[in-house]
């Protein structure tokens, strides 16, 4: 493992370490980020106080398993959460993990490809954790919440990162164990707010409004419109209230 005081982001240091001969089970943990990166390009505010990490998964798995991996890692933070008494806590689609309607902790998977074209994954989880919200520095995209806010108290965050790692270890095992995600994608399908809800989504400039029916093998989005089932892979997810 490697701990940094502050870095820009943990998933570009474990990219570097990776590039540099690192292999799988490599965690990069921060106290801080200076610029730490959301998905589609955004940041991740990542004050003291916050969970900051990024694991080197260098796959076993073929990369096409990255968004696999994303969900798996949501049902990881999902159980760890729910082992510090965070109630309510659900996965929204693709990656986010909420409480309620707020956003507690998000995921970032991504791919890197070395020059011999060998690749791997790193994955890499932002947990509100010890920060409350209002004292989090200004630009916050969406509502969102903390374990701290949540549950009244200060926790551990070597216990959580510990708590984390191990639920992910787990899971892989048992995709290694059966050579198959089902078993993991149906325990996303439980803990998921997004299957069964109306959805909005912008997928690159468009928008999709629909059903979201399931999620495929390929963790793809499968949504009932107008026009038909569309399979998206890629978007930002809206829930829109029920007409009632
Ligand atoms: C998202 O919800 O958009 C994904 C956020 C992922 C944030 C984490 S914090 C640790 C790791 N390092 C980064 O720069 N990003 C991820």
């Amino acid at each position: 493992m490697k701990y940094f005081d502050s870095v820009g982001s943990t998933n570009s240091e474990a990219k570097n370490f990776f590039i540099q001969g690192e292999t799988e089970g490599l965690i990069v943990v921060a106290k801080k980020q200076t610029a730490g990166c959301g998905r589609k390009g955004r940041s991740w505010l990542s004050p003291v106080g916050g969970l900051y990490f990024s694991i080197i998964l260098n796959p076993r798995l073929s990369t096409e398993a990255a968004p696999l991996l994303g969900l798996l890692s949501g049902c990881a933070v999902f159980q760890s959460l729910l082992s510090l008494g965070v109630k309510n806590v659900s996965l929204k689609w693709p990656n986010d993990v909420m409480v309620g309607e707020k956003k507690i902790a998000g995921i970032l998977c991504e791919v890197v490809t070395m020059e011999d074209e060998s690749t791997g994954i790193i994955v890499g989880i932002g947990v509100n954790q010890n920060c409350p919200i209002v004292r989090m520095p200004a630009g916050l995209q969406w509502p969102t919440t903390s374990v701290v806010d949540e549950i009244g108290k200060e926790t551990s965050l070597e216990s959580l990162l510990c708590s984390i790692t191990n639920e992910i270890d787990r899971l892989l095992q048992t995709v290694e164990a059966k050579s198959s995600f089902a078993g993991v994608l149906n325990e996303w399908r439980k803990l998921s707010s997004t299957i069964g809800a109306w959805v909005r989504i912008h997928e690159e400039g468009k928008i999709i409004v629909g059903l979201a029916k399931d999620i495929d093998t390929d963790g793809a989005l499968l949504v009932e419109t107008d026009e038909g089932l569309r399979t998206v892979i890629e978007g930002d997810v809206s829930y829109l209230r029920t007409l009632e």
